[in-house]
C-alpha cells in the first residue's frame, strides 16, 4: 500500500510549527473550527477577504453562474461574467488604465507586468529597456520574476542565482529612515536613491515596480504620499514605466479603492488580485494604460503579448469579483472602513509609548506594531509565540517576525477589533522579547 498524500503546507516548517487547524466554516470575520473553538480572523486569511467569509451575496453569485459556465479559455472566447466585471472596475480605477490582462493570482500579476514591461520597449524601438528597479522591503511573490523583484530575504536565499538581478532603491521606511532623516522634518529625501540611479540608467531600466504607500510582507510599512508621488513624477521625467502592485492595497485595504488614488497618482501598470476575486475565488489582474497596450497591437505578430494562464478570467471567479464590487455599491463598505481606521489610530495612540514597542503605524484597514526585539526579523522568536498567544485566545495574527499587525476584513465588529487589541496590550506584558 502506498504512503498516505500528506499536505505540504506554504511557508510552514513541518518540524518545528503547529499541527495545522482543521476548519470547518467561516463567517463574517469568524473561522469556526472543527472542534467546536471559534477564531476572528485579524488578518483576512492572507489580506483576501476583505468582505468576511462566506458572504452570502458572493456565495449566491458563484452559485448562479456555476449552473452556466464552469469555464473557458480567454483566447479567442469572451464571456458575460467577465465583461461585467471589465465595466464594474473601469468605474473603480483609475482614468487612463483601461486595458486588463487577466491571470489568477497576485505573483502572476506581478510577472504579467514585468513582462509587459519589457516587452513595451521592444515593440517601441528600445530593446535595452529591460530592467527592474524595485524597492528595499519589497516583496511581489514567490514566481521567479516576482521574488527577483522582492528584497532579499530568507524567502530568497536559497534561490539567489536563480533571481535576475534588479537594481534596489529604498523605502520610504520612516522608523528606519535609510537616510538618517526624521519623518517630521524630512523632504523624502531616501526617493534621490531611485532619482539616482534613473539619471544614470534610464536607457536601461524599463519599470520601477512599488507597492503603493504599504510594503506587506517587508514588514507592513506606511510610506507618506508624497514618496509615492515623487516616484511618479520620476517615472515620468525619466521616460520609464511606474508599475504599482495594488495585490494588498487594492479594493479598500488603504482606505481608497486603490492606494494610488490616495495619492493622486496613475501608473502605467497595476496589478491587482486577493481582494479582485472578493476573497473567495483566485483572480490576478494587470492593468495597463492605452499607451502601454497600443504597442502590442499591429499586424506583426511579434508585438503580440505570449502569455496566459489556463484559468485566465475564470467564469466563476470573475462572477465572485462582481459580486464582490456590487457590494462596495450596496453596503456602506467605505463608512466601515472609515471605523476601522479609526479604531487602529486611537488603539494605536494609546500603546506607542509602551516600551516593549518601537513603532506603530496605520493606513486604512491596516495597523502595525514594531515590537523591540534583540532578534528583529522574520525568524525573530517573538513570532511563534505570538502567534500561539492569540491563537489560544481566539484571534488569528500571523506577526511578520517581530511586527505584529492586524488587517480584518471590512465587516469586523468593533467589539471584536477591540477585543484584539485588549488582547495585543496583554501581549506587550506577557510575551518575552525574544
Ligand atoms: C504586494 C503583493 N504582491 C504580490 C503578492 C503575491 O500574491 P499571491 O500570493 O497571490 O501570489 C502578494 C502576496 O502577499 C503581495 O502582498
Amino acid at each position: 500500500m502506498n504512503a498516505p498524500l500528506r499536505i505540504w503546507h506554504p511557508f510552514t516548517q513541518e518540524a518545528l510549527d503547529p499541527q495545522p487547524l482543521r476548519v470547518a466554516r467561516g463567517e463574517g470575520a469568524h473561522l469556526y473550527l472543527e472542534d467546536g473553538r471559534r477564531v476572528i480572523d485579524a488578518i483576512s486569511s492572507w489580506w483576501v477577504s476583505i468582505h468576511g467569509h462566506c458572504h452570502p451575496a458572493i456565495m449566491a453569485a458563484i452559485a448562479r453562474q456555476a449552473e452556466k459556465l464552469d469555464h473557458v479559455l480567454l483566447a479567442g472566447f469572451t464571456h458575460a461574467p467577465i465583461e461585467e466585471l471589465c465595466a464594474l472596475l473601469r468605474g473603480v480605477l483609475p482614468a487612463g488604465l483601461d486595458h486588463i490582462f487577466f491571470s489568477d493570482n497576485g505573483s502572476t500579476a506581478v510577472e504579467v507586468a514585468l513582462k509587459m514591461a519589457v516587452q513595451y520597449w521592444r515593440n517601441t524601438g528600445q530593446p535595452r529597456k529591460t530592467s527592474i528597479v524595485a524597492l528595499e522591503h519589497a516583496y511581489h511573490g514567490d514566481t521567479v520574476g516576482a521574488m527577483s523583484a522582492s528584497a532579499d530575504s530568507s524567502f530568497t536565499d536559497p534561490f539567489g542565482s536563480f533571481r535576475f538581478p534588479v537594481y534596489r532603491a529604498h523605502s520610504a521606511y520612516c522608523y528606519r529612515c535609510p537616510v538618517g532623516k526624521t519623518r517630521a522634518s524630512c523632504d523624502i529625501e531616501c526617493v534621490e536613491r531611485l532619482a539616482q540611479l534613473l539619471e544614470a540608467r534610464s536607457d536601461e531600466i524599463a519599470a520601477v515596480i512599488v507597492e503603493p504607500l504599504l510594503q506587506g510582507a517587508g514588514g507592513m510599512i506606511v510610506h507618506p504620499v508624497e514618496f509615492l508621488r515623487r516616484v511618479r513624477e520620476l517615472c515620468s521625467r525619466y521616460d520609464t514605466l511606474l508599475i504599482a502592485d495594488e495585490v494588498l492595497t487594492g479594493f479598500g485595504r488603504c482606505g481608497a479603492m486603490f492606494a494610488c488614488d490616495l495619492a493622486g497618482v496613475t501608473p502605467d501598470l497595476m496589478c491587482l488580485s486577493k481582494g479582485l476575486g472578493g476573497g473567495v475565488l483566485p483572480m490576478g489582474g494587470t492593468v495597463a494604460t492605452g499607451r502601454v497596450h497600443n504597442t502590442f497591437v499591429g499586424d506583426d505578430h511579434s508585438r503580440t503579448f505570449y502569455h496566459g494562464h489556463s484559468y485566465t478570467g475564470n467564469p466563476l471567479a470573475a462572477a465572485a469579483a462582481v459580486a464582490s464590487l456590487k457590494i462596495f455599491e450596496a453596503e456602506p463598505i467605505f463608512d466601515r472602513i472609515a471605523a476601522i481606521a479609526e479604531i487602529h489610530r486611537q488603539r494605536l495612540a494609546a500603546i506607542t509609548n509602551h516600551p516593549a514597542v518601537g513603532d506603530t503605524r496605520s493606513i486604512g484597514t491596516v495597523a502595525a506594531i514594531e515590537l523591540r526585539a534583540d532578534d528583529p526579523g522574520y525568524s525573530s522568536g517573538r513570532r511563534p509565540k505570538l502567534y500561539r498567544f492569540f491563537l489560544e485566545r481566539g484571534i488569528l495574527l500571523r506577526p511578520l517576525g517581530h511586527i505584529l499587525y492586524v488587517l480584518p476584513p471590512f465587516c469586523i465588529s468593533a467589539d471584536d477589533l477591540h477585543y484584539v487589541y485588549d488582547r495585543i496590550a496583554e501581549s506587550l506584558e506577557s510575551c518575552p522579547a525574544r
